[in-house]
């Protein structure tokens, strides 16, 4: 990774902010929330927080979605695949969903975040409860047969590097609040139990 920090920080006091949090929630009558999807390239992730997010706009509920692609062409477009660069890219997705729950949003992000240090990092971000980890768990000869985007392939003939799950590690959560095999389970039955799992908790 290129260096994008400055070693020598300003001194910074975060200022604090007049209106509370809870003030921003409360107009949109929900309880903010950040559940982050974490597996495997092709394991059904950006499908799954797609069809999520779609059930809980239909039901009136204010969300967005971080997807890894999406803030790799943007925020993200700095940082390569190797892990220094992926610590970086979940760091910083973390902050913007941290960031969105505190204006009042429901946040479901898709990434990868291979790392189970960063993702424990990014759970530390929010209040207890508020940060939902969600392991989509389909196994990788389903991801690497399903291979959308010919990237398995790619892998497999030494075209691209780092790829998650064939040269560079990808660590299953152990303490996830759910579990979604999108081989065993349809998208209908796992969009109902995420939603469940926003409202009761
Ligand atoms: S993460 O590991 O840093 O969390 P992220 O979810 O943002 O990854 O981005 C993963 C996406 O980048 C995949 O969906 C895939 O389309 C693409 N990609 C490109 N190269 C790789 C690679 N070497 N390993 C994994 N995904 C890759």
């Amino acid at each position: 990774m290129n260096e994008v920090v400055s070693l020598s920080r300003p001194a910074i006091s975060p200022y604090t902010l007049l209106l509370a949090n809870e003030a921003r929630a409360a107009l949109k009558s929900q309880a903010p929330r950040c559940l982050w999807l974490t597996g495997l390239s092709g394991a059904g992730k950006s499908t799954l927080a797609n069809a999520l997010e779609l059930q809980l706009n239909q039901q009136g509920l204010h969300t967005f979605v971080l997807d890894g692609d999406n803030l790799r062409a943007g925020l993200c477009r700095d940082l390569g695949m190797g892990a220094d660069c992926r610590r970086e890219n979940i760091r910083r997705t973390a902050e913007v969903a941290r960031l969105m729950v505190d204006a009042g949003l429901i946040v479901i992000v898709a990434a990868i975040s291979p790392f189970r240090a960063e993702r424990e990092a990014a759970r530390r971000l929010f209040a207890a409860g508020d940060f939902i980890e969600v392991y989509v768990s389909t196994p990788f000869a389903v991801c690497a047969q399903r291979d959308p985007k010919g990237l398995y392939r790619a892998a497999r003939e030494g075209r691209i590097k780092d790829f998650t799950g064939i040269d560079s590690p990808y660590e299953a959560p152990l303490l996830a609040e759910c579990e979604i095999d999108t081989q065993t389970i349809d998208m209908g039955e796992a969009c109902r139990r995420l939603a469940a799992l926003l409202i009761k908790k």
